[in-house]
């Protein structure tokens, strides 16, 4: 399958369409950005690291019964997916407080949560993807109340699976961001991408962080962070 138009290019990805009209190819870009882009670096590999870190989560998820938009990795940095109609809200499950969590509600850096909180974002980056609740989702059509509460159901199912497979690996699954979209039937399908970029990993025992926070904080090491993600997915214990 071959890439025929571009259309679309976010931040740390590219969209092109194919012949086939029901599939995409994703591109994963080098490129680095936080704080709703006011941040911007590049670092070489980064998106072969994501797109085979991704491919390899999404995988583990199916197996795990999570229906996916993916199909199949292409070549180091191109994934064939289905088109799906993407669903605008931002599904973010913590474990750990941290990040903005910690910012808005005070809420003491580093407490687990006792259970995994689930919140919803609205994924605009005019308005700088503001937090927004279940009745916000419904009064802009952004989904059913139905498919909320799926959002969620499979959010913390996800939260489950690769809490449990990164706990056997060392590492602490701190936080993530998940996106979904409609299949042909209205199925919800996991899109976008599960990486360093959209989730937080802190090393089980030295609790290093091994995510975009190093780019965000300006922690350095972001490619041998990366790396150590996937070296640590590959690693069968
Ligand atoms: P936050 O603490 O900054 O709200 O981030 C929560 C999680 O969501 C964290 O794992 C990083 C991820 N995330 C994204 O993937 N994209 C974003 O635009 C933001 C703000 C966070
Ligand atoms: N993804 C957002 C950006 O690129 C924010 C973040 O991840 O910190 O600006």
């Amino acid at each position: 399958m071959e890439k025929v138009e571009l259309i679309y290019e976010g931040k740390a990805k590219k969209l092109w369409s194919t012949k086939d009209k029901d599939r995409l190819i994703v591109e994963f870009k080098d490129d680095l950005t936080a704080f709703n882009a006011q941040k911007k670096s590049q670092e070489a590999g980064k998106g072969a690291l994501n797109c085979e870190i991704s491919a390899d989560l999404f995988d583990l998820l199916a197996q795990n019964g999570i229906r996916t938009h993916l199909i199949e990795r292409i070549d180091a940095t191109h994934q064939l997916v289905k088109r799906v109609d993407i669903i605008k809200i931002e599904v973010v499950i913590r474990n750990i407080a941290t990040g903005s969590l910690t910012r808005r509600l005070g809420i003491k850096e580093g407490t687990k949560l006792p259970f995994a909180l689930a919140e919803l974002y609205y994924k605009d980056d005019r308005l700088e993807d503001p937090i927004i609740n279940d009745e916000h989702a419904q009064i802009m059509n952004l989904a059913t109340q139905n498919e909320i509460n799926a959002l969620k159901d499979i959010g913390r199912k996800i939260n489950g699976v690769l809490s449990a497979f990164f706990a056997d690996r060392a590492l602490t699954l701190v936080d993530f961001k998940v996106e979904f979209g409609r299949g042909d039937y209205g199925e919800i399908l996991l899109s976008d991408e599960i990486s360093p970029d959209s989730c937080r990993f802190w090393d089980a025992r030295s609790g290093e962080k091994l995510d975009k926070d190093r780019f965000r904080q300006d922690l350095g090491g972001v490619k041998v962070a990366y790396e150590e993600v996937l070296k640590r997915i590959k690693d069968k214990r």
